[in-house]
């Protein structure tokens, strides 16, 4: 054997292996180890290296069965007919191949035939016999050829019809398809096993199979389980001539059918595909793709079958959502607030319908959790909207000579030095606003919305601005005037749009001091921190001396923060700034300082709710909160008031039920000029 076959045989065996692990974790155990995507790339890893390599398939490959060997409890029975799998497509191209293999197959007058489309639905596939009517038997897939007996369990199921008066003439009637598990009922299932402490489930295919597994039918009984028929395979009246008669007939037998549409070329098969992406996530159950069958029964039997799957039909599946990828690097982006943050660089791959080429590792302890190195395999998820992530590190494919993770000792935009506060997953760069990573976020900060609140000038106006050099600090905003016959030819902005963005620069110059303080942007403080050291030293000069222990004095700071803050008004970049942004205009009203427990509604917890009309949300919050109350987001038995404006809802029904005093605005209004 050569270097190459030996390497190569090594391959396989690890394959075949880690496929092994998993039927058997997927299979008897119904806990898989890994998705189902990333079980078909290390099969069809294996397929093609057989493929290339035929002297060295193994006899034990799992290619050459389905699955592992059903549990021994229950009864095995044999198919009378054997229950195929299906293959698949993944793209429009691919449904065209899949549709011209077909009419490769089918005579000159048969070409181009009808197709019917159903759900692939994702549960476990059951063969169920009824004799004269009455349901006999249910049979899992198993290996296709032989399944195990859950009679007692399938019998259990509340969808299913148990007689059939229209077959009471058929001696024996089968019929195959899902026994799946609803979204809603798997949610309660798990929360239930959740308060109780038991496992809870990967997901509703999952917990279908765990209940069609129970030795004793009562526990399945109380699953909350449904069957939807997708096919008859003996017993069918011979009047019926196509896939879509039968699924109507099942229907008018009593079986819960899924929709499903006849389509007449790979166009509206697409848009049928298209269409269930968009109902997907309203569906109450889950689905992996569409399946798209051969509609006239004839022509099925004509085209036949390979050895595991129908020529006549296969699955049109969605995009995956896990798949394997190389990560590449590892790269350290830099934050607002100086926090390196690990990106992974990923040879680009497809999940769930888009690109990925990049994905957060979140923290050096993230990275430390996941044991990734640079060149290791691993499995990215993608589902909806939700950003990419790592759910896996393959270290059994790891490659010689990879070297776990440092963190960087320099910040990789300005040099200084990084630190990691003991005990802490977050390392930062040390360089403050000295580091350009840091300006830039604290300049987009600056101007937000609870900020200063400059709406007119946007975040990618403002990097452009700070990358030609115009903006470097938050004072030279301030100094974006001098330079409006520039701004009015860059970008073609236009007279009006340099107008208006100037505008609202000069109107927020006119801000408060809890403002102004947030907007610093001082590592720890966020707004209600602000709000409190307003409160705490009425103006900002006592708060720039402020010691230490003062500063920890105020409500809400910490002794971390509060060091924070003290240095922050010792580095000489930071006192420069402010004094240039006073010197730009940048004003408040100096605060009324109050005496704890002064205040109206000072210790109560209050709640907004509704649409208020003569002020907004966040203006209706700072003045609860300037009169001492906290407010907070759900109605509770700690709740004392609610702030109810028009079309207040659940909030205010449970309100009343709690008999919480709801406020009007008019009353609040009353309260606020009174105090
Ligand atoms: S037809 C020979 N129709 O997909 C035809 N199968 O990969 C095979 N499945 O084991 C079955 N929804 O568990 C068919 N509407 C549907 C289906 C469906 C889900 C599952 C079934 C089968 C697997 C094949």
């Amino acid at each position: 054997m050569t270097k190459n076959q030996t390497s190569t045989l090594n391959k396989i065996r690890s394959l075949i292996n880690q496929l092994r692990q998993h039927n058997h974790a997927y299979y008897v155990l119904d806990n898989p180890t890994i998705s189902d995507n990333e079980y078909d790339q290390l099969r069809r890893e294996l397929v093609t290296l057989e493929d290339a390599y035929p002297d060295l398939v193994q006899p034990d490959s799992p290619t050459s069965q389905v699955g592992d060997k059903p549990l021994s409890a229950f009864t095995q029975v044999t198919h009378d007919i054997p229950m195929l799998s299906l293959g698949n497509v993944f793209d429009f191209d691919e449904l065209g191949e899949f549709m011209r293999r077909v009419n490769d197959r089918l005579g000159s007058e048969q070409q181009n035939p009808a197709y019917e489309m159903e759900l692939k639905l994702d549960g476990l596939a059951v063969s169920i016999k009824y004799e004269y009517g009455s349901f006999e038997q249910a049979v899992t897939r198993g290996d296709g050829q032989t399944g195990e007996d859950i009679t007692q369990n399938v019998k259990t199921i509340r969808n299913l019809p148990l007689y059939l008066e229209q077959a009471k003439d058929i001696d024996l009637l089968e019929v195959r398809g899902e026994v799946l598990m609803p979204k809603a009922g798997f949610a309660k299932l798990n929360q239930t096993a959740e308060e109780n402490g038991e496992k809870t489930f990967a997901n509703p295919r999952n917990a279908a199979a765990g209940s069609l597994r129970q030795l004793d039918p009562a526990i399945a009984a109380a699953r909350p389980l449904a069957f939807y028929g997708y096919s008859v395979n003996q017993g069918l009246p011979e009047r019926i001539l196509t896939q879509s008669e039968a699924l109507n007939w099942l229907a008018e037998l009593g079986f819960t059918i899924s929709p499903f549409k006849v389509v007449k070329n790979s166009e509206e098969a697409q848009a049928y595909y298209e269409s269930v992406i968009n109902e997907r996530a309203d569906l109450p159950f889950e689905i992996d793709g569409t399946v798209i069958k051969v509609d006239d029964l004839a022509l099925q039997e004509q085209l036949g079958s390979l050895s595991r799957e129908p020529r006549w039909a296969t699955a049109y599946k969605f995009p995956a959502e896990t798949v394997m990828t190389t990560l590449n690097t590892i790269e350290w982006q830099v934050g607002r607030t100086g926090q390196l943050t690990p990106v992974g660089k990923l040879e680009p791959v497809q999940v769930g319908g888009v690109t990925v080429s990049n994905v957060t590792l979140h923290n050096f302890g993230e990275i430390q959790r996941l044991d990734v190195r640079a060149g290791d395999t691993v499995s990215v998820h993608r589902a909806g909207d939700v950003i990419p992530k790592v759910t896996r590190v393959w270290t059994e494919m790891r490659p010689d000579g990879t070297k776990p993770v440092t963190l960087p000792s320099h910040c990789p935009v300005c040099d200084s030095p990084v630190v990691l506060p003991e005990g802490e997953a977050l390392a930062r760069c040390s360089g403050g606003l000295f580091c350009p990573a840091q300006q830039q976020e604290a300049l987009i900060h600056f101007v937000s919305r609870r900020a200063m609140d400059i709406d007119g000038l946007g975040e990618r106006l403002l990097i452009r601005f700070f990358e030609l050099g115009l903006v470097k600090t938050v004072a030279d905003i301030y100094r974006l005037h001098e330079h409006r016959e520039e701004l009015v030819t860059f970008d073609k902005l236009g007279e009006k749009s340099v107008q208006n963005m100037l505008d609202a620069i000069e109107a927020s110059k006119d801000t408060t001091l809890p403002r102004f303080i947030y907007a610093l942007g001082i590592r720890g403080v966020g707004e209600t921190t602000a709000r409190n050291l307003a409160q705490q030293f009425g103006d900002l000069p006592a708060l720039m001396q402020a010691g230490i222990e003062t500063l920890a004095d105020t409500p809400d700071v910490g002794d971390i923060t509060a060091e924070l803050i003290f240095d922050f008004f010792r580095a000489e970049h930071n006192l420069e700034v402010i004094e240039q942004l006073q010197a730009s205009g940048v004003h408040w009203q100096p605060i009324e300082q109050v005496e704890a427990g002064e205040l109206a509604l000072d210790g109560q917890t209050w709640v907004i709710t509704g649409t208020l009309s003569t002020m907004g949300r966040d203006d209706a919050k700072a003045r609860l909160q300037a009169m001492g109350a906290k407010v907070s987001s759900s109605v509770s038995g700690k709740t004392d008031a609610l702030l109810a404006g028009e079309k207040a809802g659940s909030k205010l029904a449970k309100a009343e039920k709690l008999g919480v005093k709801g406020v009007s605005e008019g009353e609040f209004w009353g309260m606020v000029k009174e105090s």
